[in-house]
């Protein structure tokens, strides 16, 4: 939530950070803004897309060696050019960047303006930038004593990174549960909230943990805790690569990123599953698989789509582990007394590692001894570095604000895991073990089987994107799926769209259908699939839309729905990787023959880094 990125060195300090700004703009897209230091500190900003501040500044003198930039998912105040960052402090001689929020912003709020500051925006940010300057003014040799003090008084979330215009070769940025990386370059620093719009530049990077400080020159980068001691920088190599992060001629990240679902699940198989030997392996599990065999329980955390892997997990891993099974909104989770025990081995489930509720929910858990075994796509992201064991997704950087491949990728680790798990402790027979092997490295060709079906599902999502509501029924393994779809619908078509068991229609949403509601059933052959039939068949009775995901060579759908698109067939347990690759394919045509910005759905933000 909100992106953040800040040059200093020797060259242009805004093509470095607007370039880096469209690069993080799926973390928010309310307002961006830019503050550049040539002598003179220069800030400009606008509410909208990181494009529309672009405009507003062609022809403008933006000659800067040193800079901070942002783009803004609004807490506190709405959308606005007033409330877009880079805030400026009373002196003028301050800007400030922030991600994150402040929540004891009131009562410092009002000592400030009993001190007679005046403020021009209705940000949390825009109260601690004054707080620090009064302190800087007043109780501080330094800024960066300032930021110390400031910060001991704070609650609640932050990245901050300040410009001062008495000190244009240094920049002060600190941390405490937002993310922030810093790229190490020759003579120059590159700071950002993820390593996107560093990579082009340098590959050496220091992720930044909570509570620490940098003093950011362009030749030297200090780090210190809040005991002002000198921390040595951990230099991490970033193995990504530039391309990843872009394009690559499709027109959105969405599309690209679902159709490298072939590759994201091979590369999460790759080194871990090997059919011919008959193993998984897998460095995170082996290491910990005695203290695993013998969990009591497993708790499943995560939050929208990650929670939607995990609701799967819970039937996958109960099927194939024998083991009792939670899965939990990581939101709810940490606010609840949950009932914890040591030896219960916590699932963390997240494609950013940067979730402010999974990572708090965790936090607590660990406290109460529970293991917490990450199952995160961004290397190094703090859910990633707070685990005591876990299992990377392998999918590479995902930048459509919709998650993807990162969820087909959270399946797979999960499937292995739980595979593993289920034949290390004889709860499946190795005859079991070694099928669902093989047939787990046949899916990434079969999802390119699915995905040669978009042109069908394109024209599918043309006939009904006029819908006014949807439905997503499914039962055992393709329930999650079918809240997956409707979740996908709905934050890229602005439909609305609801997921059930099937069963459940009759316990009321059944009222719901009347002629023509589209309603998709996720009905891949399964255990359940003659009841899906009949539910099917009471949809028809009361003339709604029936639009089916099945698996090819199914008569008996064929006849009852208005619609199907066949899946190839796999073993049931895992027919999800196939059966949610339509839905996703359904809901981005949806959503671009409404004309609408499908990578940037309004209100959401990729990573949420704020409860
Ligand atoms: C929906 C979506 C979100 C995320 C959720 C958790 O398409 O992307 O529901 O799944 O915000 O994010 P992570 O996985 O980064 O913790």
């Amino acid at each position: 939530m909100c992106g953040i990125v800040a040059y200093i060195g020797s060259r242009e300090a805004y093509p470095i950070i607007l370039k880096g700004l469209q690069r993080l703009e799926y973390r928010g897209y309310d307002s961006a803004g830019v503050a550049l230091l040539d002598k003179k500190l220069e800030i400009y900003k606008k509410k909208g897309k990181v494009a529309e501040l672009e405009a507003s500044l062609v022809g403008k003198n933006l000659h800067a060696q040193a800079g901070i930039g942002h783009t803004r998912w609004a807490t506190h105040g709405e959308p606005s050019d007033r409330n877009a960052h880079p805030h400026r402090s009373s002196s003028g001689k301050l800007a400030m960047v922030h991600n994150g929020i402040i929540e004891n912003f009131a009562p410092i709020k009002k000592e400030l303006i009993s001190k007679g500051y005046v403020f021009e925006s209705d940000t949390d940010t825009e109260v601690l930038l004054h707080f620090i300057e009064d302190i800087y003014k007043h109780d501080a040799k330094n800024l960066e004593e300032a930021v110390r003090i400031a910060l001991k008084r704070i609650v609640g979330a932050y990245v901050i990174i300040l410009l001062d215009q008495d000190h244009p070769d240094t920049l002060i940025a600190a941390r405490k549960g937002s993310p922030l990386v810093i790229g190490i370059g020759k003579n120059e620093h590159f700071l950002a909230s993820d390593a996107s719009p560093i990579i082009e530049y340098t590959k050496e990077v220091v992720y930044i943990n909570d509570y620490e400080m940098a003093i950011v020159k362009p030749d030297e980068l200090i780090l210190k805790n809040p005991g002002n001691e000198r921390i040595t920088p951990f230099i991490t190599k970033l193995d990504m690569e530039l391309a990843a992060i872009e394009k690559g001629g499709y027109d959105h990240f969405m599309l690209k990123e679902i159709f490298e679902q072939p590759t994201a699940v091979f590369d999460c198989l790759r080194g871990r599953l090997d059919p011919k030997a008959g193993t998984i392996r897998m460095g995170g599990i082996d290491k910990h698989l005695d203290l695993l065999k013998e969990a009591k329980r497993i708790i499943l955390v995560g939050c929208g789509t990650s929670w939607h892997a995990g609701l799967l997990a819970e039937y996958v891993f109960e099927e194939l582990c024998r083991i009792p099974v939670e899965v939990e909104y990581a939101s709810e989770f940490r606010y609840r007394n949950p009932v914890i025990h040591p030896g219960d081995v916590i699932i963390a489930i997240s494609q950013s590692g940067e979730t402010a509720d999974t990572l708090v929910a965790l936090e607590n858990a660990k406290k109460q001894g529970a293991f917490i075994f990450g199952v995160v796509n961004v290397v190094g992201s703090s859910i990633a570095r707070l685990s005591q064991a876990g299992a990377y997704t392998h999918a590479g950087p995902e930048i459509g604000v919709a998650s993807t491949k990162a969820f087909t990728a959270q399946l797979t680790v999960l499937y292995l895991i739980a595979m593993k798990l289920g034949f290390a402790k004889s709860a499946i027979t190795k005859e079991r073990y070694l099928h669902l092997i093989n047939e787990l490295a046949l899916i990434p060709e079969k999802i390119n089987e699915v995905l040669r079906k978009a042109d069908e599902i394109k024209i599918l999502a043309e006939k009904y994107k006029d819908a006014r509501d949807f439905l997503f029924l499914g039962r055992g393994y393709n329930f999650p799926i079918a809240l997956e779809g409707a979740l996908k619908l709905k934050e890229i078509s602005y439909i609305h769209a609801e997921g059930y068991p099937a069963a459940e229609m009759k316990h009321g949403p059944i009222a719901l259908v009347e002629e023509g509601l589209p309603i998709v059933f996720v009905a891949t052959k399964d255990a359940y699939h003659e009841k899906l039939v009949s539910n099917a068949q009471e949809i028809k009775a009361r003339k709604g839309k029936v639009l089916a995901i099945i698996t090819e060579n199914d008569t008996i759908f064929h006849e009852i729905a208005d619609e199907t698109i066949a899946v190839p067939a796999a073993d049931e347990i895992l027919a999800p990787l196939l059966s949610v690759v339509p839905l996703q394919l359904l809901a981005y045509y949806t959503g671009l023959a409404k004309g609408l910005d499908v990578d940037k759905p309004r209100n959401l933000a990729k990573s949420v880094t704020v409860e």
